[in-house]
């Protein structure tokens, strides 16, 4: 098999890659906190004392930002039963679901703020996981997400093997009328810089009425 011109053994959907790579993340990744700079903190203030959920939760790097910044009631959804079992040691209060952010398991109109920390570079089609955030939130719900500068995936080491998995770029523009597309208005876009060049964009949309 070859993925952009290169010969690969396979590349992983999200439930599966994240499965195997599960164990590893924390110890890698806790770059991504970096990656963030002051704009998610800012925005993050909103979710006090609110009922909010995580998509792509992972083993739950955003869920403690939420906690951190008081949020009342909290929920996380992924496609990774390993990084799901990982979050739920850490945060006891937490209810986890295995859930795809494209089919949410929840009533329509059931929490004040949505957050997506580094999902939308698995996503494909934006559209559906941006109509499920629109459905589950109230009307003036806060929709916040991430989106990483990321144009090829990286290959993760595990034991002797590497693992790669599923990603798409999104271009910061196509995110935005992907959102205003799905009925959100855009609040805040800021884009982080490193060297001159974009490396993540923190987006604060809020649910038309
Ligand atoms: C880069 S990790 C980010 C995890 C966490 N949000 C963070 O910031 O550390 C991406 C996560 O999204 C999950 N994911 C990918 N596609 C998904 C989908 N369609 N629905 C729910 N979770 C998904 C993956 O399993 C993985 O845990």
């Amino acid at each position: 098999m070859t993925y952009k011109g290169k010969k690969i053994n396979k590349i992983y959907s999200s439930g599966e890659g994240y499965d195997l790579w599960a164990e590893y993340y924390d110890k890698t990744l806790s770059f991504l906190n970096s990656l963030e700079g002051n704009e998610l903190n800012l925005i993050l203030s909103c979710v006090e004392g609110k009922k909010v959920l995580d998509l792509g939760c992972g083993t739950g790097r955003g869920i403690k930002h939420l906690y951190d910044f008081k949020a009342a009631d909290v929920y996380g959804v992924d496609v990774s039963k390993k990084m799901l079992e990982i979050a739920k040691k850490k945060f006891k209060k937490a209810n986890f679901i295995l859930a795809d952010a494209e089919n949410l398991p929840f009533e329509d109109e059931s929490f004040d703020v949505v957050t997506a920390l580094f999902l939308i570079v698995h996503v494909g089609d934006l559209k559906k996981t941006f109509e499920e955030a629109y459905r589950v939130l109230k009307n003036g719900g806060f929709f916040i997400l991430s989106n990483i500068n990321q144009r090829k995936p990286p290959k993760l080491k595990i034991y002797n093997d590497e693992v790669i998995i599923e990603s798409f770029y999104h271009m910061p523009k196509h995110v935005i009328s992907a959102l205003e597309d799905s009925f959100f208005d855009i609040e805040i876009d800021e884009l982080v810089y490193e060297d001159g060049v974009w490396i993540n964009q923190i987006i604060k949309a809020v649910k038309r009425a």
